[in-house]
């Protein structure tokens, strides 16, 4: 996601990123939670580490999170339960929303489907509108479980995609082509 917001021209942010320092200003990279600016103001702020790592990021955000929507990015994790973990952590108030976007956007062609509870305003649901739709297309549905759904099918697939591509091109060479050939031009066909 980064990385097709870097190519579309992303407002100043901060990335907390323990592992890059590619990221060019006028953006800043942190390290570690705590070392994001007491005095930064955030419109938005994006939770993109892994589902089992929220209860060891969140009370890092929750002071942040009183000013910005979090637009929540983890699979499986509800808008409920990171809330509640978000008010254990001192922020009562807090309002999130939950995107499924998949690894297309990485070249502008994701596909990102959000859910955003009663609580959450028009301008911050349009907030998350306009930053997603900068890496692809995005949907909205009305249930939240319909995440599940979406998580199999966009958030999931491009490993099928990717599936299918091998065995392609194991038929290929089971067929008698040569390897390099059977995986070009299996790959080829997919990409086109
Ligand atoms: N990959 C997909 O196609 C996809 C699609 C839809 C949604 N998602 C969701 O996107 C999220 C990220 O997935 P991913 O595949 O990008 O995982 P990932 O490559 O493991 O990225 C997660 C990043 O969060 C960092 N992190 C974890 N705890 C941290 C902390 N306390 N402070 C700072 N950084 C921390 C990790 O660093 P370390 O490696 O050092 O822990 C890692 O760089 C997940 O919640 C996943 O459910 C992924």
């Amino acid at each position: 996601m980064l990385a097709g917001w870097l190519a579309d021209g992303l407002a100043p942010s901060v990335v907390l990123d323990r592992h890059r320092d590619d990221i060019p200003a006028p953006h800043r990279v942190v390290r570690d939670a705590a070392d994001l600016p007491r005095d930064f103001v955030p419109s938005l702020i994006v939770l993109a580490a892994k589902p089992q790592k929220a209860a060891e990021v969140l009370p890092a955000l929750a002071p942040f999170a009183r000013q910005a929507p979090i637009l929540s990015v983890m699979a499986g994790k509800t808008v409920g339960g990171l809330t509640a973990a978000l008010a254990d952590a001192g922020c009562p108030d807090a309002v999130v929303i939950r995107a499924m976007p998949n690894t297309p956007s990485a070249i502008g062609q994701g596909m990102t489907v959000c859910y955003a509870p009663p609580g959450a305003s028009d301008a911050q649901r349009a907030l998350c509108e306009r930053i997603l739709s900068a890496i692809g297309d995005t949907a909205w549905v009305t249930r939240e479980e319909q995440m599940d759904a979406v998580t199999a099918i966009s958030g999931s697939g491009p490993a099928y995609v990717f599936l299918l591509a091998e065995l392609m091109e194991q038929t290929g060479t089971a067929l008698g082509l040569p390897p390099e050939l059977a995986r070009r031009i299996a790959r080829r066909t997919v990409s086109g």
